[in-house]
């Protein structure tokens, strides 16, 4: 969507802020022994509390309240009997509900003690995402994104999920934009809008280019047991800085 009035600021807001600290909350109970549905019942519980309510679960009937993706499970990990061991790389991504609108927000956590590569993995993603952010601008091409964290990810030696895009969100979970690539696409001519709300949720790996679906029609994971990182927040495009409204 593009935001319109201080209402619709103030209400993306809201539901953003929740969704940033249903995953600190989350993230504050991951420790070695804990199976993924007790960390997906700690997120519902919080959304509950603050009377939002999951969006896979109310848009995809996703079979969780938020996606928890272990290793080389990149995304739409299913909450289960999975249990988080020492060395394991998890990633948690939450959207949400709140009064008609929409945030997604995502990031992902190491269970220590990890590989150094697997470290530098996670830092890595971080940080390609903030530097997105410095591009993601009103006025300018959306394929700046794509080639600075493909750039970026190459220097550090690791690959970009090529299939998996950040999007535009807001009235619905999954609106126009669509797929905004975390790869360099010179194809992609579209620029940035002044009031758009997005997400921007690149995802590195240590080899994997592409994300397969499994079995469960869920999970996607990449096909040799390569790890996936991600970061992803909702943000508003300005004409300056992009109004992150996840980060918490
Ligand atoms: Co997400
Ligand atoms: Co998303």
């Amino acid at each position: 969507m593009i935001i319109t009035s201080e209402e619709d600021l103030a209400a993306l807001k809201r539901i953003g802020r929740i969704v940033g600290l249903t995953i600190q909350e989350m993230a504050r109970h991951l420790e070695p022994g804990i199976i993924t549905a007790e960390l997906d019942d700690i997120g519902r519980k919080f959304l509950d509390s603050h009377g939002a309510r999951s969006a896979p679960e109310i848009v995809y009937t996703f079979p969780g309240a938020t996606c928890i993706s272990v290793n080389d499970q990149a995304a739409h990990g299913i909450p289960g009997p999975q249990i988080v061991q020492r060395g394991d790389l998890v990633n948690i991504d939450v959207s949400a509900e709140l009064d008609g609108f929409f945030a997604d927000s995502g990031a992902s956590f190491t269970v220590p003690p990890v590989t150094p590569q697997a470290q530098l993995l996670v830092d890595s993603t971080r940080e390609a995402l903030h530097k997105a952010l410095g591009v993601a601008r009103a006025g300018l091409p959306i394929q700046m994104v794509g080639r600075l964290v493909e750039n970026f990810a190459k220097d550090r030696g690791f690959t970009i999920i090529r299939n998996l895009g950040g999007h535009g969100i807001g009235r619905k979970l999954h609106e126009e934009p669509s797929f905004i690539p975390h790869f360099y696409d010179r194809t992609e001519k579209r620029r940035f809008v002044d009031g758009t709300v997005l997400t921007i949720e690149p995802f590195l790996s240590n080899g994997a280019t592409d994300v397969i679906e499994q079995a469960d029609g869920w999970t996607l994971q990449t096909p040799n047991g390569e790890l996936s990182a991600q970061f992803e927040h909702t943000m508003v495009i300005t004409r300056g800085k992009p109004i992150l409204l996840t980060a918490v």
